[in-house]
């Protein structure tokens, strides 16, 4: 067995294999389409250097890690995903390898920190306590059935919503970075990770990237009456292979906007949009820190319920 490195563009035949592999990672949550899988293993949604390396035995790929390497802020830290072995491979220390290969390159690149998320109760708990990580975070994913959700359309005084499907208007891209930054109020629990910085070159990265992988993306604004931007959510489906998913991303309302409802109506106003305007899907997959009651807490209303349980775990490069 050899730990090679994959180029997508060059290596058609192994991108396919690894991506065989870690398709069906986050079952049983949504199957990742191939666009999707390449673009994140290939630079991560915010456009960040990333390696990507193959188990190959007998020219066959048994696994595969991406390594995602934060160049703007977080430089201390080396983002595993993907961490993948054949179920007919396990247990004979291929998992092991890889691992200890991205290790290395963490050191190459300076990294002291590693994280990874794993889901609860399956092998690769037990693999990661085996490596002596510490768990740092706990998310849970939950569910929403499109079919039950059916809220009334209503008002918050003092305050208008502006729906926006795909990219950001140029005159309203500075709001959205400041949007964005509003995230890194979100529980952290025991991560050791920086605040994120956004400028509006890092939005029009991120969002440039949704077009080139078939994302339909649909953003609700909430402006107060002076126009400031208070609050904004975004869903993602997918146009090629959406499978009946979307995906809840982004919610985040301004400090000095909160306890007035907003979070909870752009979320029940984005959704019965995207429910009148992709009639072909039938589910909403969110994450959350467990910790995060208020973000929670309005999921649960909107009928959301619980799918499964992941956790961070930190290991030193
Ligand atoms: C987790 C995973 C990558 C491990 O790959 P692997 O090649 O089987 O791992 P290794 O053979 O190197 O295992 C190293 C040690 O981890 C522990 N371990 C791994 N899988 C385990 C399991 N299912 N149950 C209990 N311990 C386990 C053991 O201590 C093992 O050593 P041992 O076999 O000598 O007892 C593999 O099970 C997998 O692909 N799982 C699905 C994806 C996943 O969970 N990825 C996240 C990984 S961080």
């Amino acid at each position: 067995m050899d730990i090679v490195p994959l180029d997508f563009a060059a290596e058609p035949g192994r991108a396919a294999g690894y991506h065989a592999l870690a398709a069906d990672a986050m079952a049983p949550g949504p199957r990742m389409p191939a666009h999707l899988f390449r673009l994140v293993a290939e630079r991560g949604w915010r456009a960040m250097p990333a390696e990507n390396w193959l188990a190959v035995d007998d020219d066959r790929v048994v696994g595969g890690v991406t390594v995602h390497l934060p160049d703007r802020d977080n430089t201390h830290l080396a983002l595993i995903r993907f961490l993948q072995v054949d179920p007919g491979h396990r247990r004979r220390g291929v998992g092991g390898a890889l691992l200890s290969h991205v290790a290395e390159r963490a050191r190459a690149h300076d990294r002291s920190t590693m994280l990874v998320e794993v889901a609860e109760g399956g092998p690769g708990e037990a693999f990661v306590r085996a490596k002596g990580a510490r768990e740092v975070a706990t998310q849970a994913r939950r569910v929403l059935d499109l079919s039950t959700f059916d809220v009334p359309e209503r008002e918050i005084p003092g305050y208008r919503l502006e729906f926006l499907r795909g990219r950001t208007p140029d005159p309203q891209i500075a709001d959205m970075a400041a949007l964005l930054e509003i995230m890194n109020d979100a529980p952290l629990d025991d991560l050791p990770v920086d605040e994120e910085r956004w400028t509006a070159a890092d939005v029009a990265a991120l969002e440039d990237a949704w077009t080139s992988i078939h994302q339909d993306v649909f953003t609700v604004v909430a402006r107060a009456g002076d126009g400031s931007a208070a609050a904004f959510t975004r869903l993602f489906a997918d146009t090629r292979e959406p499978a009946g998913w979307a995906r809840q991303t982004d919610t985040a309302v301004r400090r000095d906007h909160r306890g007035r409802g907003l979070g909870l109506w752009v979320k029940e106003a984005n959704t019965a949009w995207l429910k009148r305007a992709r009639p072909d899907l039938t589910r909403v997959i969110t994450w959350n820190a467990v910790s995060n009651g208020p973000m929670v807490a309005i999921n649960e209303r909107l009928g959301y319920r619980l799918l499964d349980v992941w956790h961070e775990w930190e290991l030193r490069a």
